[in-house]
This record gives structure tokens, C-alpha cells and sequence, in this order.
């Protein structure tokens, strides 16, 4: 049993490989903390930040911290137009602190912020482990609360820290928390009007930590007269699998608008309370995510279209991927109203099993809401519903089948970011074609932008929101204004959804494939698709193929150099972007990595101990694949010359140069390389293991014959949840690219270098290629420096 499971183990991985090959999970841009193109609001007063409303109406972002609320300037929220402080009283927190509360959670941590109207919120507070709701009044710069904060019980969580969920619908406030003290009894509620909740039993909610809550008007239009749904979204303790240890899983439920309880049972309890598994896995790799982080509604006009996005994560096993799944409103339907229930059966004494039910079901469908069909036998309510209806949705709440993500895998997989909130935005791009843009807020203070096209998985960049890294808490997209809005524990941070003008060439605008941007031949520069009202003939896009072959080819100014013979020359150059690797060129022809001569690196190229032999035309290329097609452009040009004295310009380019040299000081260029060298060094052992691993996998192969053959005779079965196997298979994806993936936090953040072969024409040239920050300043191309022959002779016993 030891050797199949290694054999298991082989085979998932040699699997996960080949998916490895065609996931491509790299930011093809790292876009560093910039203050200029965020506007944050971080003040004193704001901490604990915890969720945003975003209130076009008004112009006002309102936002909800600790014994706080703010209202801000929609367009700047630099700007701050009013505050309102709600502190727990002295006697609350004595209170709190004396049932054993640390001080600091004995405080009012404000959770839900729901707009009733233009002038009113609903506001919701810890209050001291004694939660509390109160109406907020809006004045034109005035906010204020109106002071009667009832018990809110159900409504808002005890524990400021525990998950949490809520929505207002039409003067009806639902909420999904834990009803007491010590956060032990879960409830699903609709409060303020018809109160009706969830029963307390495990089969209905079971230690669940709830994420977020939706509602769809299902019944615009119905033809079968079918109510509005509210979708509940949580994760949960399974208790439908068998397994040693608490498996959880992530959960649907819904509730119909119109449900009023049942009359003798159920009575103030959901007639239509029903859940479905969520899932989300890559079948073939035995990837399954099995928490939900997150869920965003993409919301269209008829209803039918709309989808929902979620954000997973594993329990066990590869604790640093993140997943994307996508579900339709289909999918979603199919399941509640024609799918099998599943029931719990006594076997072996007390041991209860959950199973398909194949009994009789009655008549109207438990679960469903109050439909024409229902109607017809004068069911009007669900008071109206017959017992044994009741009787049946209070025992089997949960669905045999599970809900099924579209195209039956994730829409986005990400190694090394913990993706934490996620909203979408659906664009269209200049072909007419609709593309749902993913922006996804990570637990170290990024936002990936990213879209699945066909199948094929992009993230445009990776954006970094804040100067400290905090986890992204809340994330809001005005859609309208194009701008987003994330919230971390201490601020909130305003973007637009696409900064186009941070591309320089009409190739990195293409290569981009943002649907937001495209390429204006007439002004010469990227601009936000939306912003152009007019003629539309001279722009240029490319989101499904990336495909710059209509750009202009650019010119670059050619940098001159002086230097003297036996210096050490350093000449810069950065790629455009994470996903492309860089060529030197001397007088046309390729730079051999081999030469001695050269250290290539991703920030450019040193030449060592130059000779007469070495001046002339250098030039840097970024070459980018997008779908087969190569993209090169020229980055930097260099006209290297012997420093010739009697030459005056030639003094002053020299004078020039040294001055550039004093900013990359010898002393830290030198250490830096000499790193360079030695990740270098390492890059070529980890080929080594490479090819011990393949070997391994050759032999994997052999073994999975006899796997098979194994299974084909009936000996095994495949498990559904392979842990041991899990929490050892490596590389869902990154290593598409090896020379991109390192270790650590990112797949990119780092930088490393590593051989390649590219071909050129027919003959394959063997060269070093890089991929670095992806940090574009044409500054940082276009700087040259020299480093002194101290460094050489190091650098030479290295390199020689
Ligand atoms: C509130 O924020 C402070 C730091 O700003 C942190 O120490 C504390 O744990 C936070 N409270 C909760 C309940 O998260
Ligand atoms: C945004 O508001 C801040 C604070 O009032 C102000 O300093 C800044 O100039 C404003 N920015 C813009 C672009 O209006
Ligand atoms: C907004 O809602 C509040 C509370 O329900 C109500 O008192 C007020 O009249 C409403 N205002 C408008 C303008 O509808
Ligand atoms: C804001 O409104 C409250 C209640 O209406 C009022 O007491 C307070 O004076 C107002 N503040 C300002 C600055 O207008
Ligand atoms: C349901 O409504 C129909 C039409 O309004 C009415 O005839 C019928 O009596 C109602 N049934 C119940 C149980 O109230
Ligand atoms: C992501 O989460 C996992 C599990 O909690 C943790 O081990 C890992 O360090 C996190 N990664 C990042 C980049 O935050
Ligand atoms: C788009 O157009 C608006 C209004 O003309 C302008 O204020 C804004 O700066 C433009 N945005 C970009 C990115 O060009
Ligand atoms: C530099 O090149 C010259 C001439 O080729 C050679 O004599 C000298 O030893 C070299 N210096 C170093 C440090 O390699
Ligand atoms: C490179 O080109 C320059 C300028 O044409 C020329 O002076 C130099 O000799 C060339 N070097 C080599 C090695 O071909
Ligand atoms: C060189 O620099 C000096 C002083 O900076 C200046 O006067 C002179 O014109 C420059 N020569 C050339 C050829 O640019
Ligand atoms: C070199 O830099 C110094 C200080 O920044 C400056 O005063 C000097 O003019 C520069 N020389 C040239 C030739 O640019």
C-alpha cells in the first residue's frame, strides 16, 4: 500500500505538471506602491475598518470602522465630509470586560452600513458584545445617528472578528450571524418586518462561517410566477462525508422572499430553506476548494445572466492557491428545483448517513417558493403549505447534487496569493466582445487584475495598494465612476480600474490585453476605451490574443558612452513586462550568454574588463510571446566608444556618465550582482533536480501502468480526498514559465534569471533570458552606469 501510494503520488504530480504547462498564473505587470495614482484616506479616528457602502447617488463613500463612521468624497476620498462617533457606553464595556472580554474587542466595531434611502442608513455595531442597529440620518454634510439603537440580537455579531453576512431588501433587513454571546448558535434572520429565522440543528446550519449574502429579483418576469431568492454563502462542517477529521465544505442556501414561516410547523421558521454544496476543483489534479472566501454578484438586467464569482481556498493540501470559480444562475436553479434532497439514514446503531433520498417527495416541491403552480392549489402563502411539505424541508434542507462551477473548473488559479475579496466588472472591449474583469484584493495589500479568456487564464498586474502589507478587507467597484475602492484594517484606498497612460508603447498597451485600454494611433498614446466617444477607426485592441503586430515599430534615442579600457561597464535595461525576457544585441548580432565576457542579469548587462573589441551599437530587446506570436521592441540603445581626450563632447558625455555612476554607487552594484550571480548559480542546480525529477517521472509512468491495470482490476478505489497526497504535490501552476517562478511569497515579486532556448530562424541559440519587476520607467531603460575594476576580479573568478 506504501509503494501505490508514492506511485499516487508520482502520477498526481507528473498530472499536475502537464496542468502546470498550460496555467500561466504570472502578473504580467508588478505595479509598486505609487502615491500617484491612489488616493488613500488614512486619518486619526479610522481603524478597524471593516466594510464600505458606496452611494452613487450622493456622491458620498460612506465607510464603517471602529466606534466610527465616515462619510467621503465619492470622487476624492481624500476628502472627508463627516464623521459620526458611536462609542459603546462606560457600563457596556465594564460589562464586557467582566464577562472576560479583552478590552480592545469591548469596543463598538460597526459591521453592516445598508443604504434604506437617499437621507437613511442602517448602521450595525458590536457594541460591546452587545450588538446594536440604530437609523443614520443624512444631512447634505451632516451625518448623524437618530439615537435609538434597539437590541439587535441575530442581526449583527457578538464577536468582532467572526464572519458575518447581510443584506436590505425593501425595508427588510437579513442577516446571517450567530444569535448569542458565545457565538455557538448560527442563524440565518429576517428581521424588521414578517421576523422569521432559521431552526437550530446541525443539519441546517453546522458551525458555519458565512461570507456574504445576495438577492436576486427572480420574479421580473416570471413566467411561473416564481418569488424573489435570497443567496446565502457560506462554509460549513460537512455532514455528509465520511471522514477522521472535520471536513468542511462550501455551502449555497437560499431562501424565498415571500416566506412567512409555516403555520403549526415550521412556524417563524424558512419553509424554503434549502443548501447545496459549492463546488470547485480541478477534478483531474484531486484539487478541491473547499472554502469560500469570497462571493461577488455580477449583476446584469434580466436576471438569468447574472453570475456569481467566488474566491476558494483548500482546507489542507496547497494551502498557497487561490481559485476563481464562476457559477451561473442555470447551474444554480437546476440543483434547488429539480435536483434530488438528500436524507439521513441510522446505520450501525446511532451513526447517522446522509444519502440521496429516493422516498416519495410531496407535493409542491419542499423548498420551492410560492409559485402560479402552487397557487393553483390555493397554496397562497407558506403558511398555506401542507405538513407533510413542512415536515419534509425541515428534515432534508440539503441537496444530493452539487452546485457546478461553468465550464466545470476555476476560471482563474493563482500560486502564492491569498486572494481575500473579489469583484467584477463586465466590460466591452473594442471587438464587442464582453470580458468579465476579476479584481481581486490579496492578504498582503495587492490587487490582481485578471480576466479568463476561452479558458486561457491572464492577470494583467499586480498593484500594490498600500505602503505596509495589510490584508485587503473590503473591496467595492463603482462601475459607473470606474473606480474601486479597498479597505484595509487602518485605510481606504481609491483607484481607477485602469491607469492606461502607465503604458509607454503602443506595443505594452496591446500586450496589456486590459479591455479597458486600448491603443490611439492618432494621439500616440493608451487610452481608457471609455473616454473615446468619437471615431474609433485609429485605436487599437487585442484582448483575446494580445496581437501588437499593427503597432509602429519605435525608435530609440541611442544612449552615447565613453569608457576607458579595463573598467568594468555596466549598461541598464529592463524588460517591459514579467512575462518577457530580455536580449542583448551588439552590432546586430545576439550576445552568447556562455562569453565570459558578459554578465547578462535582469537589470541589464555588465561587461567586463572592456577592450577596443567591445565598442559599438548595444542594444536591449524585450521579446514577449502572446499565442505564439513574438513581440520584440528595442528598450535601450547604447554606442559604446574609447574615451578619447581631446574629444570635448566626448568629455562631457564621459563627465555625464560618471555623474550617473554616483547614483548606483559602486559599492551596492557590485554586492547586488555578485547575488545575481550566485541565484544564478542556483537557478543552474535546480536544473539539475529537474532532470532527476523527470527521471523520476519516467519511472512514475511504468509505475502508473500498473496503477491502472490495478484499478482496472477492481483491487482499489480512488478515494475522494487524497491528504497525504495534497500537501505534497507542488507546482498548479507557475512553473509554465520556470523562468519566472522563484520561491517565497510571489511568483514574481523576485526576480530570476535562467537559461532558455529561443530560436531564431532555424538554428536554436542557447542564451540567458530574465524576467524582472517589470517596472517600466523609461528613466531606469535609458541609464547607463559604469562600475570600477575593483569589482572585476570577484566577479571574474565567478564568471570565468
Ligand atoms: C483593531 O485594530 C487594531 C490595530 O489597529 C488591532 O490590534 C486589533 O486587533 C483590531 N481589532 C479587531 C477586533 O480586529
Ligand atoms: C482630494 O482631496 C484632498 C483633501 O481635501 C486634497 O488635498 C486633494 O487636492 C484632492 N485631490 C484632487 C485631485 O482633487
Ligand atoms: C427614508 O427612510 C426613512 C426610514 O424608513 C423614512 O423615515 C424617510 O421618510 C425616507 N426618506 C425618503 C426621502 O424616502
Ligand atoms: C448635524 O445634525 C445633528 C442632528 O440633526 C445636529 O445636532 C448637528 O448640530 C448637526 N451638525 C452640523 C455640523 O450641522
Ligand atoms: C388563495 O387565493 C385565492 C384567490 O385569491 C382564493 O380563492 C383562495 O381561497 C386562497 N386560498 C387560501 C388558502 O387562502
Ligand atoms: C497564504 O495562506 C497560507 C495559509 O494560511 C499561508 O501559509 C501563506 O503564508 C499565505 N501566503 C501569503 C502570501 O500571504
Ligand atoms: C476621461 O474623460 C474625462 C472627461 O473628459 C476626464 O476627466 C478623464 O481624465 C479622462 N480619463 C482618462 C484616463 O483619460
Ligand atoms: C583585462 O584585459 C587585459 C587585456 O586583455 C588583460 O591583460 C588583463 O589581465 C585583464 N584584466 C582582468 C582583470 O581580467
Ligand atoms: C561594431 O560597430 C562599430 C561601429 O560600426 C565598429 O566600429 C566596431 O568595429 C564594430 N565591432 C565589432 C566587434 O564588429
Ligand atoms: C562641454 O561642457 C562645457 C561645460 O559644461 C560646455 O561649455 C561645452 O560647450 C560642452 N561641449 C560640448 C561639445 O557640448
Ligand atoms: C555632475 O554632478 C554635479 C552635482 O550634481 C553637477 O554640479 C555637475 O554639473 C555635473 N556635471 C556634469 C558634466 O553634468
Amino acid at each position: 500500500m506504501g509503494r501505490t501510494a508514492v506511485v499516487i503520488y508520482l502520477v498526481l504530480q507528473l498530472m499536475q505538471e502537464t496542468e502546470a504547462s498550460v496555467v500561466n498564473c504570472i502578473p504580467r505587470k508588478t505595479v509598486k506602491y505609487q502615491t500617484g495614482n491612489i488616493k488613500t484616506f488614512m486619518k486619526q479616528g479610522l481603524s478597524n475598518v471593516s466594510t464600505l457602502l458606496v452611494s452613487e447617488e450622493t456622491d458620498t463613500l460612506f465607510v464603517g470602522g471602529r466606534d466610527a463612521v465616515f462619510a467621503l468624497d465619492l470622487n476624492n476620498i481624500s476628502r472627508e465630509i463627516a464623521r459620526e462617533y458611536w462609542f459603546a457606553t462606560q457600563e457596556r464595556q465594564l460589562e464586557c470586560i467582566q464577562r472576560g472580554k479583552d478590552k480592545i474587542r469591548c469596543q463598538n466595531y460597526i459591521l453592516f452600513l445598508h443604504k434604506i434611502n437617499d437621507s437613511n442608513l442602517y448602521v450595525c455595531g458590536t457594541n460591546a458584545y452587545h450588538p446594536a442597529c440604530d437609523h443614520m440620518v443624512i444631512h447634505r454634510t451632516n451625518i448623524s445617528l437618530q439615537g435609538k439603537a434597539e437590541d439587535s440580537r441575530g442581526k449583527c455579531p457578538f464577536e468582532p472578528t467572526l464572519k458575518y453576512a447581510s443584506v436590505f431588501v425593501d425595508g427588510e433587513f437579513y442577516s446571517a450571524t450567530s444569535n448569542n454571546f458565545l457565538g455557538t448558535e448560527p442563524i440565518i434572520l429576517r428581521s424588521m418586518r414578517n421576523p422569521v429565522r432559521t431552526e437550530f440543528k446541525t443539519s441546517w446550519l453546522n458551525e458555519p462561517s458565512f461570507v456574504n449574502m445576495e438577492i436576486v429579483q427572480e420574479s421580473e418576469s416570471n413566467p411561473n410566477g416564481d418569488d424573489d431568492k435570497i443567496y446565502v454563502f457560506f462554509t460549513e462542517t460537512a455532514v455528509e462525508f465520511e471522514f477522521y477529521d472535520k471536513l468542511l465544505v462550501s455551502r449555497i442556501a437560499r431562501i424565498c422572499k415571500g416566506d412567512l414561516g409555516g403555520k403549526r410547523i415550521l412556524q417563524r421558521r424558512w419553509t424554503s430553506f434549502l443548501k447545496s454544496r459549492l463546488s470547485c476543483s480541478i477534478p483531474e489534479l484531486h484539487f478541491h476548494f473547499n472554502i469560500i472566501q469570497d462571493i461577488f454578484l455580477l449583476r446584469r438586467t434580466d436576471w438569468q445572466d447574472s453570475v456569481f464569482y467566488g474566491i476558494f481556498s483548500q482546507q489542507w493540501g496547497r494551502l498557497d492557491i487561490s481559485a476563481v470559480c464562476a457559477y451561473s444562475m442555470k447551474n444554480i436553479q437546476e440543483v434547488f428545483s429539480k435536483g434530488n434532497y438528500k436524507g439521513p439514514v441510522t446505520v450501525e446503531h446511532s451513526h447517522v448517513k446522509w444519502v440521496v433520498y429516493r422516498g416519495e417527495v410531496p407535493v409542491p416541491r419542499p423548498g420551492a417558493c410560492i409559485d402560479n403552480f402552487a397557487r393553483s392549489f390555493g397554496y397562497n402563502t407558506s403558511s398555506d403549505l401542507p405538513d407533510k411539505v413542512l415536515q419534509f424541508v425541515r428534515d432534508h434542507p440539503l441537496m444530493d447534487n452539487s452546485v457546478n462551477p461553468i465550464g466545470n473548473r476555476p476560471v482563474l488559479l493563482k500560486r502564492g496569493s491569498n486572494y481575500t475579496r473579489i469583484v467584477v466588472d463586465r466590460v466591452t472591449g473594442l471587438d464587442k466582445q464582453t470580458y468579465d474583469v476579476m479584481f481581486l484584493g490579496t492578504a498582503d495589500g495587492y490587487l490582481h487584475k485578471a480576466f479568463n479568456w476561452d479558458g486561457e487564464m491572464f492577470i494583467v498586474e499586480e498593484l500594490q495598494l498600500f505602503l505596509s502589507p495589510e490584508p485587503v478587507q473590503s473591496l467595492q467597484l463603482s462601475s459607473k465612476k470606474g473606480m474601486l475602492y479597498v479597505g484595509s484594517q487602518s485605510q481606504v484606498v481609491q483607484l481607477p480600474v485602469s491607469e492606461c497612460r502607465q503604458y509607454k508603447y503602443c506595443l505594452d498597451c496591446i500586450l496589456a490585453r486590459d479591455p479597458y485600454c486600448a491603443w490611439s494611433q492618432s494621439s500616440n498614446e493608451c487610452v481608457l476605451l471609455a473616454n473615446q466617444t468619437g471615431d474609433r477607426k485609429n485605436l487599437i485592441q487585442s484582448v483575446k490574443y494580445g496581437d501588437a503586430s499593427s503597432c509602429l515599430s519605435v525608435e530609440n534615442n541611442v544612449r552615447k558612452f565613453l569608457f576607458t579600457l579595463g573598467n568594468n561597464v555596466h549598461l541598464k535595461c529592463v524588460p517591459l513586462s514579467n512575462l518577457a525576457s530580455v536580449v542583448w544585441k551588439f552590432n546586430g548580432s545576439r550576445l552568447q550568454a556562455e562569453d565570459s565576457k558578459y554578465l547578462l542579469y535582469d537589470g541589464g548587462i555588465v561587461i567586463f574588463n572592456v577592450t577596443m573589441d567591445e565598442a559599438g551599437f548595444y542594444d536591449c530587446l524585450s521579446i514577449e510571446k502572446t499565442k505564439g506570436k513574438e513581440f520584440l521592441i528595442t528598450v535601450a540603445s547604447y554606442a559604446l566608444y574609447a574615451r578619447q581626450k581631446t574629444d570635448n563632447a566626448n568629455v562631457n558625455a564621459t563627465t555625464n556618465a560618471l555623474n550617473e555612476t554616483a547614483a548606483v554607487s559602486v559599492k551596492s552594484s557590485v554586492p547586488t550582482l555578485l547575488k545575481e550571480a550566485a541565484k544564478q548559480k542556483s537557478m543552474d542546480n535546480q536544473k539539475e533536480k529537474l532532470v532527476l525529477k523527470l527521471l523520476a517521472a519516467g519511472f512514475a509512468l511504468l509505475f502508473s501502468f500498473l496503477l491502472v491495470w490495478n484499478f482496472y482490476k477492481g483491487h482499489l478505489s480512488v478515494p475522494w480526498k487524497r491528504r497525504e497526497t495534497g500537501s505534497r504535490t507542488a507546482n498548479a501552476d507557475c512553473l509554465g514559465s520556470p523562468g519566472l517562478a522563484t520561491e517565497g511569497s510571489g511568483c514574481v515579486r523576485k526576480s530570476s534569471a535562467t537559461r532558455a532556448n529561443l530560436s531564431s530562424g532555424n538554428e536554436s541559440i542557447p542564451l540567458v533570458s530574465f524576467s524582472s519587476e517589470g517596472k517600466c520607467s523609461p528613466d531606469a531603460q535609458h541609464s547607463a552606469s559604469f562600475t570600477g575594476s575593483s569589482g572585476s576580479l570577484q566577479l571574474a573568478e565567478l564568471f570565468g
